[in-house]
């Protein structure tokens, strides 16, 4: 089987995980507008995974369509066999490789032991690695934080991480504590570089936090030649051509907002359920850059439907709602 991250080109673009966001969706969506060169799915819950209803769940949730290969499985937990299991199923399901989440905030998921609260438990964070290594052929990588509460953890933790012979290293340039409140820490970036040299030369390191777009991982990769990739989670709200050099117009937005509707109708069509209320996030990507657009957005609020929604923009365009261009 082809290592994905030995085939990728340096410097390689990674669309970041994002539970309730990257979903097939919105991956479909990004693949229109123009792909990165990798995709990751939503986090799955290892646990989740060994109950009847939460396989059924899972597997709806890592679903992969050809458009999104290649494409990454993330998954997180505390439980080392809970990843072997999934670990042992994923290599059949179409993904490129296996992403262990040890990063995340949430404090549901740090009190369940997972996420980020893994920085606090080491020597549980590579049995849980082992495990998914041992029960797959699948390249095995990690994202995560730069400690837990200080941001000099990084040097214990990202080398402990390091040493397990991992095909990439994901860096969100924060610790835990810090959430997305600061700027990331780009001045940490040559003594990251700098361990990954020392210690695992094989391992690919991805750079993530506050990457606009295509534009700026061309300033970093000028910056930071030795970073391999460079993950983008949030500039994609705010365009989500940011894998192009395209600045959209407003028409490429609302027609980009259409084609996400068009993707969630067929979606919903295939799964027992997918709710539209979170479909609702989204209207602030696509309608945000012209006069009236926070009124639209208001009156979009109420719509119940996608073919609510159609009608109403439809209208508002019909109207000479907003200037086109
Ligand atoms: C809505 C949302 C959901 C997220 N879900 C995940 C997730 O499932 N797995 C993960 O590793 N990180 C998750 N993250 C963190 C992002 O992958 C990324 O590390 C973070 O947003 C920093 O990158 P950025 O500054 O480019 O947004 C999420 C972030 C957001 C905003």
């Amino acid at each position: 089987m082809s290592n994905i991250w030995t085939i990728l080109e340096t410097p390689f673009t990674v669309l970041a995980p994002m539970e309730g966001v990257t979903d097939c969706v919105f991956r479909a969506v990004i693949e229109k507008a123009g792909r990165p060169d990798l995709f990751y799915t939503e986090f799955t819950n290892v646990s989740s995974f060994a109950s009847e209803k939460g396989r059924h769940d899972a597997l709806e949730r890592l679903t992969v369509k050809e458009k999104d290969k290649p494409i990454i499985a993330q998954i997180w937990g505390k439980n080392p066999e809970h990843f072997g299991n999934l670990a042992k199923e994923l290599e059949s399901m179409g993904f490129s490789g296996l992403d262990l989440n040890f990063g995340c905030p949430d404090r549901h998921v740090n009190k369940a032991g997972g996420g980020a609260a893994m920085i606090k438990t080491p020597d549980l964070a590579v049995e849980c690695i082992k495990q998914a290594k041992e029960n797959t052929n699948l390249p095995v990588s990690v994202k995560t934080r730069l400690g837990f509460t200080y941001t000099h953890e990084y040097k214990d933790w990202l080398s402990l991480l390091l040493n397990q012979n991992l095909a990439a290293l994901t860096v969100h340039l924060r610790t835990r504590k810090e959430m997305s409140k600061v700027p990331a820490h780009y001045e940490l970036i040559p003594e990251i570089i700098k361990l990954r040299n020392e210690i695992a030369p094989e391992t690919k390191l991805i750079i993530n936090g506050d990457i606009r777009d295509k534009n700026h991982v061309r300033e970093l990769h000028e910056k930071y030649p030795e970073v391999d990739g460079f993950m983008i989670g949030r500039g994609v709200f705010a365009n989500p051509f940011c894998f192009t050099d395209k600045i959209p117009t407003k028409d490429e937005l609302l027609d980009l907002f259409k084609f996400h509707l068009d993707k969630y109708d067929e979606h919903a069509k295939e799964v027992e359920r997918y709710p539209f209320e979170p479909l609702k996030h989204f209207y602030k990507v696509y309608i945000n850059s012209f006069d009236g657009a926070s009124d639209l957005r208001v009156k979009l609020m109420d719509c119940k439907t996608t073919t609510e929604l159609r009608d109403k923009l439809s209208h508002f365009v019909a109207s000479g709602g907003y200037d086109r261009g």
